[in-house]
């Protein structure tokens, strides 16, 4: 079958189309148009002005994928739709909504609405033999959410932890914008952590210790602002604080998941999410985890894409789970794929 996926809940503009045949996914086009340069302007993501973006680059964006997968642009050989409904930004949400379910009415197809976060983890699993992996661990770490999942299967989700504030994706923005370094943060957090400084500093490990699988980062945020105010900013301070934000941040997510996994014997980690594009967050995690399978996307499939919804929509769609009525489906902000433990 094939599916395309329609995503537009934060920054980019997205659609692909998946061909799947037993089990077997290729990927026939991956288009992402991003407001990045857009947003950079303003230091984060602005959703009325997002929206206004997505209005306007989506119906060409869906004519790229289609064409790019060498289909027709009117009448596809296509079979269902799957569209992001959340979580996100509400007005983004609803552009991507609108458009998938006027392309179902039109081609007739069915519509899958799909979980982002749910996409972030299952695009991990792309042409995976998933028989011996679950139960797994899942490690979703994006602008938004930071979240640790017990998977017994796929879509069989427990979150066992999340952020209780800050994200950590949002973290890498925030701190980087008190170190006057550009939108989005972690890139560039990166980028400075690899240069070589003289300088030493130290931040805390927020909740490192705790015993429950929860996160927070706004108090890291809160010891960048204090130090920072204390220091000039030099170039060498930007790089030393750099590593030391990306190192406190890879030492929680990872100390949490390696405790998750020996507690609930997980079979193997999955993670996921525009954070685990971080070169140095996957070496570590590579490192920790080396004999237990571990599965992250590659980086071009760790930011916000539209193949992941495809991923997401067809195991949905395997389980029967296409919109009963498109016209009642809604966008939903703040949808949790895992239910709390
Ligand atoms: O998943 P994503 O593309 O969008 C959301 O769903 O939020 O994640 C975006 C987040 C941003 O906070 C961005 O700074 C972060 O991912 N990010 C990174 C890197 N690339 C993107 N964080 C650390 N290192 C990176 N290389
Ligand atoms: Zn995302």
């Amino acid at each position: 079958m094939k599916i395309l996926g329609i995503e537009t809940s934060c920054d980019e503009t997205a659609a692909a189309v998946l061909n799947i045949e037993d089990g077997k996914f290729t990927i026939l086009s991956n288009i992402v148009s991003s407001q990045i340069e857009l947003h950079r302007e303003y230091g984060g993501v602005y959703p009325m002005l997002a929206k206004r973006e997505h209005e306007k680059n989506l119906p060409m964006v869906v004519k790229e994928a289609l064409k790019k997968a060498k289909l027709s642009t009117t009448k596809p050989d296509i079979d269902a739709i799957a569209v992001t409904i959340g979580p996100g930004l509400s007005p983004c949400l609803w552009t991507g909504l609108n458009k998938a379910t006027e392309l179902a009415f039109k081609w007739g197809i069915p519509l899958i609405p799909t979980d982002h976060m749910e996409g972030h983890l299952l695009v991990s699993l792309l042409n995976v033999d998933t028989k011996n992996i679950f139960p797994a661990i899942g490690l979703t770490v994006s602008g938004g959410h930071t979240q640790l999942v017990l998977i017994k299967a796929i879509g069989d989700y427990s979150l066992i932890g999340e952020t209780r504030d800050d994200a950590a994706g949002e973290c890498f923005d925030k701190t980087a914008r008190i170190l006057g370094l550009p939108y989005p943060g972690g890139p560039e957090i990166s980028k400075k952590a690899d240069e070589s400084s003289n300088i030493k500093v130290s931040l805390p490990r927020p909740m490192l210790y705790t015993k429950d699988y929860d996160f927070s980062f706004s108090g890291l945020k809160t010891a960048v602002l204090y130090q920072a105010k204390k220091h000039t900013i030099t170039l060498p301070y930007v790089r030393a604080m750099a590593k030391e934000i990306q190192q406190a941040i890879i030492d929680v997510l990872l100390k949490k998941t390696k405790r998750a996994a020996l507690e609930y014997q997980a079979k193997s980690i999955i993670i996921g999410g525009g954070v685990i594009a971080n070169k140095e967050l996957r070496a570590q995690f590579q490192k920790t985890f080396k004999n237990i399978p571990l599965f992250i996307p590659p980086v071009e499939l760790c930011g916000d894409n539209a193949v992941m919804i495809g991923v997401a929509g067809y195991y949905r769609f395997k389980k029967g789970a296409i919109a009963k009525n498109m016209k009642e489906l809604k966008a939903l902000p703040n949808l949790r794929f895992a239910s709390k433990v």
